[in-house]
């Protein structure tokens, strides 16, 4: 049996929209996710240098259509990122790490000029942490990280059978109150054993290209 993605239709026409910004000769920073991999699809419309990827998935699907892979710490910053994301609210804040490449992705976007979220309108929230944060963690810090979790008021649960890109675990934290998305990133930042967490306010979208039945909204923050 084959499960269609309800959002696929705007996951293609968000990812249709984001060809717009991808310029000819560029290294481009390709995200992760299933709006990723619509983009992906797309990519051989453009004659791009190559390609920075934020996980071992998204460079395969790169490779597998040509596209040459290139080392973020051989080619200085990019123009352009471009990813998905869990949340995003009104100034650009995101939650990204439900498909486990938060720290990847994190790095890339931050070694960008430019980040161009792609989301459907579902995603668009007014405070983000209704979608869990998560956490990725040193496999040691597991259960001491969850427990400093659990006293910031979240509810942290381990992320059965994943190993992220670094060898690390992951900690899905639900019940956050996240009211300074900047400020709370920090937080969990400072946790002993934390590598990196699922919050992008250090690193927000400068673009949000929002899906809807109605079309591809474009929100420049
Ligand atoms: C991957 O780790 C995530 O940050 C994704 O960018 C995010 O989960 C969005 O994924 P979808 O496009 O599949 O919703």
């Amino acid at each position: 049996m084959t499960h269609t993605d309800p959002k696929l239709a705007q996951k293609r026409a968000v990812a249709k929209s984001a060809l717009d910004y991808v310029e000819d000769g560029m290294i481009l920073g390709v995200g992760t996710g299933s709006t990723v991999n619509c983009l992906i699809e797309l990519l051989p419309q453009v004659r791009l240098k190559g390609a920075v990827a934020s996980s071992k998935v998204t460079e395969d699907k790169l490779r597998a259509l040509g596209i040459e892979i290139f080392d973020l710490n051989a080619v200085g910053e990019l123009d352009l990122y471009i990813d998905g994301a869990d949340e995003i609210d009104a100034q650009g804040n995101m939650i990204k790490g439900g498909g486990g490449a938060l720290t990847r992705e994190k790095i890339v976007a931050a070694a960008s000029k430019q980040f161009v979220c792609m989301v459907d309108d579902s995603k668009v929230v007014d405070k983000l942490g209704r979608f869990p944060v998560a956490v990725e963690v040193l496999p040691q810090a597991r259960s001491y990280v969850a427990r400093e979790l659990v006293k910031l008021g979240g509810d942290p649960v381990y992320r059965e059978n994943f190993v992220t890109d670094y060898g690390h675990v992951i900690l899905d934290t639900y019940e956050l109150d996240i009211k300074n998305p900047s400020d709370f990133e920090q937080v969990l930042n400072n946790i002993v054993g934390v590598v990196c967490n699922g919050i992008f306010a250090s690193q927000s979208a400068h673009i949000m290209l929002k899906a809807s039945d109605g079309g591809v909204e474009v929100v420049k923050f």
